[in-house]
């Protein structure tokens, strides 16, 4: 029996971080992935691959619209998919032994297999038990499925068969326009699909700020993608190659059908803990099936911890990747935190969508005087000058104290722009803080001081 100070249970970005900063921080850990390749959902069938594939059809976009207004003239290249699929392919490799690599660097042992814990203290992988001090669940999530469709894999599909089609459907339905049918909708409608998305709400993107989600989907649109909102999907008939999706119109319940080569089914992830022993162990699970912990990530039985999508909050990488960072310090007597507040949220599309902190919406509802910052991507002249002026900045700040409380980006690396708000809301800081750092020029971030100009006495290119 191996004895370790600390066992992860999934190598995800949750449980790969955790493993990583714990051997940091002198303790002896191992980290348990019964996939054949560290990193997860993330680096294996989600985050990771799907870059890849938005990467390599936004360059086909380019080509398409782009590159003859710029002089570059021919003809826009063709897709080779299975080239392309190569190429993720290539992609995941390198990110899932960049981790393999990192923890023989950290001397984390990988325990190949399947963990379960069937007491306090041990972990059984394969025939296998072995002894922790701590065990932290980063089993993560899978995707929710809906009553009356099965998924196959071929033609009904979930965000992991999305990603290695066969080839490139003529006609795509995707059920919800969350994260992942949008993501993977633009895909497919870059490389030629003709893509419908149906979503249950009467808007897309739930919980994103209102002004965003309305300009998001004209945006959308414009691309080719079509929707069908106040859509509640009933049921998906299926043959090999075909598939008729039923849904009801909520405003009169009205059914109508819709045929579609491929369905991706985007509703939602749910926590996965399957195997795990978890309630025979005693661990307090919700009724939504998410494991309970405390503030600082502890179960309901002591030694067990848990962090990342199988727990409450967004099911994002980067929130289990900092759960996993502080959970680590507090296994190790120190004292780990993670600033539920200013976590980003980013949609990988063209434009990007970002956002961090509060709404227009959730300021109103709990009754707070708020300003607000807009700078319209028009008004930028790196965006102009590279087809990307579509979009805008908008800073909320405190009415009184000037305080940032929250930022929407919709624009051209709005992921990467959304960083020094949420540096800045780390701090506490003021939107004039932003609006005097100086921003050099042209770069997209301008738009950003920009936004912050206009909490204050103005912007000046507006
Ligand atoms: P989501 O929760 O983002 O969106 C699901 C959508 O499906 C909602 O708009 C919902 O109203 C709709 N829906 C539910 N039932 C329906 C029905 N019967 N008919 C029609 N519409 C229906 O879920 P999604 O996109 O599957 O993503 C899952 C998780 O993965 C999310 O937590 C997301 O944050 C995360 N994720 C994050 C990414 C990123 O940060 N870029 C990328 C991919 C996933």
């Amino acid at each position: 029996m191996a004895s370790y100070d600390v066992i992860v249970i999934g190598s995800g970005p949750g449980g790969y971080v955790c493993a990583i900063r714990c051997a940091q921080l002198g303790l002896k850990t191992a980290c348990v992935e019964g996939r054949e390749t560290l990193g997860g959902t993330c680096l294996n069938i989600g985050c990771i691959p799907s870059k890849a594939l938005l990467h390599a059809s936004h360059q086909l976009h380019e080509a398409e619209h782009n590159f003859a207004k710029m002089g570059l003239k021919g003809k826009a290249p063709s897709v080779d998919w299975k080239q392309m699929q190569a190429y993720k392919d290539d992609v995941i490799g390198q990110n899932t032994k960049g981790v393999e690599f990192l923890f023989k660097k950290n001397k984390i042992d990988w325990l190949k297999g399947w963990g379960s814990i069937p007491e306090a203290g041990r972990v059984k992988v394969g025939d296998e038990v072995h002894e922790a001090k701590a065990i932290v669940v980063a089993s993560g999530s899978e995707p929710s499925a809906l009553p009356g469709i099965e998924i196959d894999e071929k033609v009904v599909v979930t965000s992991e068969g999305a990603l290695s089609l066969p080839k490139v459907p003529k006609k795509m339905v995707v059920i919800g326009a969350g994260v992942i049918g949008l993501e993977l909708g633009s895909v497919y409608a870059r490389l030629g699909s003709e893509v419908e998305v149906i979503e249950f709400l009467d808007h897309i993107t739930p919980g994103m700020d209102a002004e965003v989600s309305r300009t998001f989907q004209r945006l959308l649109q414009k691309q080719g993608l079509s929707f069908t909102l106040g859509a509640a999907v009933q049921k998906v008939d299926a043959t090999k190659t075909k598939a008729k999706v039923t849904y009801k119109l909520r405003k009169d319940d009205s059914e109508a059908t819709v045929d579609a080569d491929v369905v991706l089914v985007s509703t939602g992830r749910r926590p996965y803990t399957d195997g795990l022993g978890l309630e025979a162990l005693g661990v307090k699970m919700s009724d939504r099936g998410q494991v309970e912990t405390d503030g600082h990530w502890a179960t309901s039985v002591p030694g067990v911890y848990a962090i990342g999508d199988c727990i409450a909050g967004p099911m994002l990488a980067h929130k289990a990747e900092d759960e996993g960072m502080a959970v680590a310090e507090v296994i190790a007597g120190k004292h780990g935190h993670v600033n539920y507040g200013v976590i980003p949220g980013v949609i990988y599309t063209h434009p990007e969508v970002a956002n961090v902190g509060e709404t227009e919406e959730t300021l109103k509802e709990a009754g707070r005087a708020y300003k607000v910052g807009k700078f319209s991507f028009m008004g930028n002249g790196r965006a102009k000058a590279n087809f990307a002026a579509d979009g805008f900045v908008k800073i909320l700040a405190d009415e009184q104290t000037d305080r940032i409380l929250g930022a929407h980006i919709i624009g051209p690396m709005a992921g990467d722009l959304i960083h020094e708000i949420c540096v800045a809301m780390e701090f506490g800081a003021s939107a004039q803080d932003l609006a005097l750092t100086c921003h050099a020029h042209p770069t997209y971030s301008e738009a950003v001081r920009e936004a912050a100009l206009a909490c204050g006495d103005g912007a000046i290119h507006s």
